[in-house]
């Protein structure tokens, strides 16, 4: 199950240039990464619990006032956990702020959200004409690993089952600083969670209109035939299983590894690591690997997870795999967590076509932010991408940059956070009943789920990933729908701009 993650299925739009072909293609290698790596555990014990800093908030009814009318804007407010004393069981916070009052009251002078927001009205299309009923959202729970519940500020859980290693724990921690990071703003809901891979409310069985509308269904991935809604996953917040930690430093870490080594000075060819047993095309892509009678520009490595923990993680931190001019990403048993990491390389990512999507993948675009290769003909088509970036040098490092610049910038954890606020806020909005509390759900809050419970990197990496206190900044504004006209333009124009890359390799061929 590492090897799993993730990628969408749809690509984008228009391309700023065309590379222009020239013949005879070089022979070299790819290699490509699949890199679910980590990185030293650079541990901050930030989070302590300063109670000076707790005592100004602790009436029960607190509203924050960061700024005071157009004044000096207030500095940043800590909230540290309150973990009680030993040996008496832990409780939430009942004097966390309630609400919040940002420093940009005026909203014009927050910015647009990124382009991928605009999928948030894409994946509850569905639901937009009637809304969501009870009945649809009961009826989400025949895969779901638990019930969210958010009533008035605070977080329930209803737990169905145990999900994959700690997917579920991460995932409800991630909502949890959401929470703390805009206290009040987060809108009533009931809501079920799949950890799973594979999206399964298949879009086919709801097509006649005389039946009960799908359930909505939350998960980290989806696809054509499905209509799963996509949410981020546990990554973000850390993967304890295999030491990646959470994404705000790795993203750190990536851009220093970036600022070390040159795109230039990297090998010239494809490089992926991972785990080829989970399916049959990352089997397939083994056979591009170089041998004594062939070099199709790839270098290929299988990940061995339990040699690597037993070494202490030390080749599989991600920032010091950037070390090659090209990557390869290819999905797993669906989308791979692995994707960002690649994408943020600086390196050229070469994308094996994918079929599944995360919630950010579908705004990239081919030739703009990576390469596309064909699936079914994968060591041709790398050996073709390669030996074209190595002759395009310039263009080649404008995609890497592309690409690393779309992740460092739209993909920053802020965003992340903001696209998770805007996709509750819009589902919240559809609900046609009363979001309750059901009977078996416990109240969960960073407290509870820290303060005694969790250990060793797991603890760490939730601590590492707490958010501190409400934000002084409103939330991006939420982009609007694509109009159809626009939307199925976009999807023909990267359909068209992957058919054209096949043809170059075709022609170049023709030529060998
Ligand atoms: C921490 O929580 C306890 C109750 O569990 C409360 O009595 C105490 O005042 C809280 N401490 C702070 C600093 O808010
Ligand atoms: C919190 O304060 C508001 C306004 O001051 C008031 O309307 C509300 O009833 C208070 N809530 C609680 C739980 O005290
Ligand atoms: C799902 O909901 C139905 C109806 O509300 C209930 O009968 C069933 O037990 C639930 N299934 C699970 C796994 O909780
Ligand atoms: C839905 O409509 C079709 C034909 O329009 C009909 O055959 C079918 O029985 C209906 N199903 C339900 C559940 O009403
Ligand atoms: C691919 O080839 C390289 C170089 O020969 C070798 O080190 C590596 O182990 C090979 N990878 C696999 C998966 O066989
Ligand atoms: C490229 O060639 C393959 C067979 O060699 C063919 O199946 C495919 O349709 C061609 N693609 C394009 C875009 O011409």
């Amino acid at each position: 199950m590492l090897g799993r993650s993730g990628f969408a299925g749809i690509f984008s739009e228009t391309t700023t240039w065309k590379p222009r072909l020239k013949k005879g293609p070089a022979a070299a290698a790819t290699t490509t990464l699949f890199c679910i790596i980590f990185i030293t555990l650079t541990f901050m014990a930030s989070v302590r619990i300063d109670t000076s800093l707790f005592s100004a908030y602790n009436s029960r009814n607190v509203t924050i006032r960061i700024s005071e009318k157009h004044k000096k804007p207030t500095k940043k407010l800590e909230i540290p956990l309150n973990c009680s004393i030993r040996n008496q069981p832990q409780s939430c916070p009942t004097n966390y702020p309630t609400s919040f009052s940002p420093n940009d009251l005026d909203p014009s002078s927050t910015p647009v959200c990124p382009d991928y927001f605009r999928w948030i009205h894409e994946d509850l299309r569905p639901w937009k004409a009637d809304g969501i009923t009870r009945d649809m959202v009961e009826k989400a729970n025949r895969t779901a690993h638990f019930r969210l519940v958010i009533f008035k500020g605070k977080a329930y859980i209803e737990k169905y089952k145990k999900s994959i290693q700690t997917r579920d724990a991460f995932t409800i921690w991630g909502i949890l600083q959401l929470l703390r990071r805009y206290p009040g703003q987060v809108p009533d809901l009931e809501l079920m969670f799949d950890c799973d891979d594979r999206p399964v409310i298949r879009s086919k069985n709801y097509r006649r209109a005389n039946t009960t509308g799908p359930p909505p269904l939350f998960r980290y991935c989806g696809d054509k035939w499905t209509m799963d809604i996509v949410f981020p996953d546990w990554s973000f917040w850390g993967w304890a299983e295999i030491n990646i930690k959470p994404w705000e430093s790795l993203l750190k870490d990536l851009k220093e590894g970036n600022d070390r080594s040159k795109w230039m000075e990297r090998e010239p060819y494809a490089y992926w690591k991972g785990n080829p047993f989970v399916s049959e095309t990352r089997r397939d892509l083994l056979q591009c690997n170089l041998s004594d009678t062939q070099d199709w520009n790839a270098r290929l490595y299988i990940q061995d997870w339990i040699l690597e923990s037993q070494q202490g993680y030390k080749k599989s931190d991600l920032a010091s795999q950037c070390t090659h001019r090209y990557k390869i990403y290819i999905e797993g048993w669906a989308w791979s967590v692995s994707e960002k990491y690649i994408l943020a390389c600086d390196s050229v990512t070469l994308l094996v076509k994918p079929r599944y999507y995360d919630f950010f993948t579908r705004s990239l675009k081919p030739l703009h932010h990576y390469w596309p290769i064909r699936d079914d003909d994968k060591c041709r088509s790398i050996k073709f991408a390669v030996d074209w970036g190595n002759k395009h040098k310039k263009k080649a490092q404008a995609i890497g940059k592309a690409a690393s610049g779309f992740i460092q910038e739209d993909l920053k954890m802020e965003y992340v956070y903001d696209y998770m606020f805007h996709m509750l806020n819009e589902y919240a909005g559809l609900l046609k009943f009363e979001p309750r509390i059901p009977e078996g759900a416990v109240e969960l809050c960073s407290e509870i789920m820290t303060c005694s419970s969790a250990n060793g990197l797991e603890k760490k990496f939730m601590l590492e990933s707490l958010v501190k206190g409400p934000s002084v900044t409103s939330p991006c504004t939420m982009p609007p729908p694509y109009q159809p006209r626009v939307l199925g333009k976009f999807y023909r124009n990267n359909i068209n701009i992957i058919r054209q890359v096949e043809k170059w390799g075709n022609i170049s061929d023709s030529q060998i």
